[in-house]
């Protein structure tokens, strides 16, 4: 074979290659634009809290999420706690340009339950606070999401409940226009199975505001529901507490500190092995919901009784003719959930 020919041939490979790197490089931002598309674009509504803290940076952890924005609530503690520790968390996971805007500052019609008990008088016990850079975004969270949900197409936002329903529901009294706007609510609150973990029959979340819960239960918008049921079996143990020490960043260590001091609040309170991670549960769901199951069912709440206020009363066994409004979730595969969170929050700084 003379020179010439080889050159002939190197020639005849560089003109192969350069379509298939043509072809490669279509595919790439091809793949790139449908990654885009599947991002879910959600605002989250919190009271942060420990648990919320945790949800909320396995949040800003993951390239799945289109933040648009995180909104506040009293719950856990008031509200410009609530506010405050929500722009330390965005500030701890060093994510730019989502706004924090504060919200209700008390529950639709009572008085605010807060839970210093559990999460600490600074609502984060278990780390070192610092004033945050960031400041709040002007107006009310309430605005923020019923603009946010007229701006953009009916059916592309979702809304992620990690407190009481308030904001929510204001936003859905205001603006009852924006209800067939959202795409779905995927919220943490209540318990059928296991029923309290502040009165006998009634969760945190609906207990606080039960009149906000109802409100969004009777909205007609589809909704998931990560109550106690389903919490209380994704608990943390000393292994995986470890392995989110051992991711080796700044925000496993603070999230260890932080589950070492919320989970032995629970497992002396409710007898438990580990702390539950209710508000991880709603992202987690949100970033693979094939790692949960439920079952479509109507889920109304007690307003009136003293005795049972707020309880979920959960229609599990079909026995009304009150059609589904929950997906009402009781499972989740434990291990490739904490699996998930670990792998996610080994993205943040
Ligand atoms: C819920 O109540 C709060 O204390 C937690 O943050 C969680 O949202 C659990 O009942
Ligand atoms: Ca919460």
């Amino acid at each position: 074979m003379g020179p010439g020919e080889n050159r002939s041939e190197r020639l005849l490979v560089l003109k192969m290659k350069i379509p298939l790197v043509c072809i490669a490089g279509a595919l790439l931002m091809f793949a790139d634009s449908v990654f885009a598309i599947e991002k879910r674009a959600v605002i989250i509504d919190a009271d942060p809290g420990q648990d919320d803290a945790i949800a909320l940076l396995f949040a800003l952890g993951s390239n799945q999420l289109d933040i648009l924005g995180i909104t506040t609530v009293a719950g856990n503690v008031p509200l410009d706690l609530t506010s405050k520790n929500a722009r330390i968390i965005l500030d701890w996971s060093n994510r730019k340009g989502i706004p924090v805007y504060a919200g209700a500052q008390k529950p639709l019609v009572r008085d605010l339950v807060t839970a210093e008990d559990v999460h600490g008088k600074t609502g984060l016990d278990g780390v070192t606070l610092h004033e945050p850079p960031g400041k709040l975004a002007p107006g009310h969270a309430v605005d923020f999401i019923i603009r946010t949900l007229r701006q953009n197409p009916p059916g592309t936002i979702t809304i992620g409940l990690l407190g009481p329903a308030t904001n929510l529901a204001l936003a859905m009294t205001k603006a009852p226009d924006i209800k067939s706007r959202i795409k779905e609510i995927v919220m943490m609150g209540g318990g059928r199975f296991y029923p309290g973990n502040i009165t006998p029959v009634a969760e945190f979340n609906v207990y606080v505001d039960p009149d906000a819960a109802n409100i969004v239960f009777q909205s007609g918008v589809p909704i998931v529901v990560l109550p106690l049921d389903v919490t209380h079996t994704a608990l943390t143990t000393p292994d995986r507490v470890q392995k989110l020490r051992d991711i080796g960043n700044l925000n496993g260590d603070r999230i260890a500190d932080i589950l070492t001091s919320y989970s032995r609040h629970d497992m002396e309170k409710f007898g438990l092995e580990g702390g539950p991670l209710h508000d991880p549960c709603v992202i987690g769901y949100l970033l693979n919901p094939s790692l949960f199951d439920g079952k479509q069912v109507n889920v109304m709440v007690e307003t009136k009784s003293d005795l049972t206020l707020g309880q979920t009363v959960v229609d599990w066994n079909a026995v009304t003719d009150r059609k589904p409004n929950a997906l009402w979730i009781t499972k989740v595969k434990a291990d490739e959930f904490y699996a998930l969170l670990t792998d996610t929050l080994s993205q943040l700084p």
